[in-house]
């Protein structure tokens, strides 16, 4: 989750000379960033360097991602006509530098560790393309929602669409995982998760079964949505650490595997607190099979390279008898 950007000095500096989307569409550069947390920190898999908005630029939409401040679009899609307007992804024609960069990628890991692809879920691109930039209340994606539902249901199809092509594309070219980030779903009641969102996740997970790819569903602020999120789809489950991870998965139940959960803010903390956050979150999972230690969002730009190797090695150490 923006891990890369995030801290590295190595990703830093590449990004003085390059923006984000200058990257993702250079597959050599591309393939490089990818792999940079890889070598750097050690950790067990690699995460495409894109962005959940890079997709949108194919469908037709003007975007830009601002340092500091997230995405901004042009033109936010407000109404009926904007919506219809929106073209389905052809991946290959439209964003071919990705399924590239998928593959050059898979070469340099040659194997090493698994590579994940991604792509935004329907509720949270569409909270970006309504609102326009990121938002704390979602109010003109909520008045939208319920003030024209039949603008929203349209926008919310073809965004499921267009991402079922959009993985499948990734899929094709090589990536071992896919996650759906649905990272502002928790804004939403249980009873509207279900009504205006679940149907076009779960459409997604469906028509991604047949390819036998595992697929994990992430969202932050979700513990009253794990049942309704399990409904939509997903083999495993991505949590923040407001919910302990052994409810999570009391929750989830545990024909699931679930990944998390440790607060980013707590490597701005010494290391023997985060060795003792991360072992209360080992403890809680009791080694049970199907637990992905993780970040429960985003790394944060203040955070420090030594932390994050120290994090990585400590929870290998901690877990390296069991399998
Ligand atoms: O971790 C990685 O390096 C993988 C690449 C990746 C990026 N964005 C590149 C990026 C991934 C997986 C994303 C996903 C993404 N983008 C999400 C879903 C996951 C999540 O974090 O919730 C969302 C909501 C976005 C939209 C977005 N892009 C935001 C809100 C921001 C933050 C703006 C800021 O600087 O605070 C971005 C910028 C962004 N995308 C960065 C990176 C590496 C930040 C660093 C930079 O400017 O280079």
């Amino acid at each position: 989750m923006r891990q890369a950007g995030r801290f590295l000095p190595e990703y830093r500096k590449i990004r003085e000379e390059h923006d984000i989307i200058s990257i993702c569409k250079n597959p050599e550069l591309c393939a490089r960033v990818t792999t940079l947390p890889v070598e750097i920190l050690g950790v067990d898999a690699a995460i495409m360097f894109a962005d959940i908005m890079l997709p949108l630029e194919g469908m037709g939409v003007e975007l830009e991602i601002k340092e500091g401040v997230g995405p901004l679009i042009k033109q936010p899609i407000r109404n009926l006509r904007a919506a219809q307007s929106l073209n389905d992804l052809d991946p290959e024609a439209d964003v071919p530098f990705v399924p590239e960069a998928v593959e050059l990628t898979k070469k340099m890991l040659d194997g090493q560790v698994p590579l994940i692809g991604f792509s935004g879920a329907p509720f949270t691109l569409a909270s970006y393309l309504i609102e326009g930039r990121p938002t704390r209340n979602f109010v003109n994606t909520k008045a939208l929602m319920y003030r024209e539902p039949k603008t929203w249901h349209i926008l919310m199809e073809k965004l499921a669409v267009s991402m079922t092509n959009y993985l499948r594309a990734q899929i094709r070219a090589g990536v071992d995982v896919v996650q759906l980030f649905d990272s502002w779903v928790g804004c939403l009641s249980p009873q509207d998760y279900r009504e205006y969102v679940l149907p076009y996740s779960q459409r997604i997970f469906k028509n991604l079964e047949g390819t036998g790819v595992p697929q994990i569903h992430f969202g932050t602020g979700t513990s009253n949505l794990l049942k309704e999120m399990k409904q939509a789809g997903g083999d495993v489950f991505g949590i923040d650490w407001r919910i302990p991870i052994d409810l999570a998965w009391q929750r989830l139940g545990y024909d699931v595997g679930i990944q998390g959960n440790l607060d980013p803010a707590v490597l701005l903390g010494d290391i023997e607190l985060v060795k003792s956050q991360a072992a209360d979150i080992l403890a809680r999972t009791a080694g049970r099979a199907g637990h992905i230690f993780n970040l429960g969002h985003g790394m944060l730009p203040e955070a420090s390279t030594k932390n994050v190797v120290e994090l990585v090695k400590f929870v290998h150490r901690s877990t390296e008898k069991r399998s």
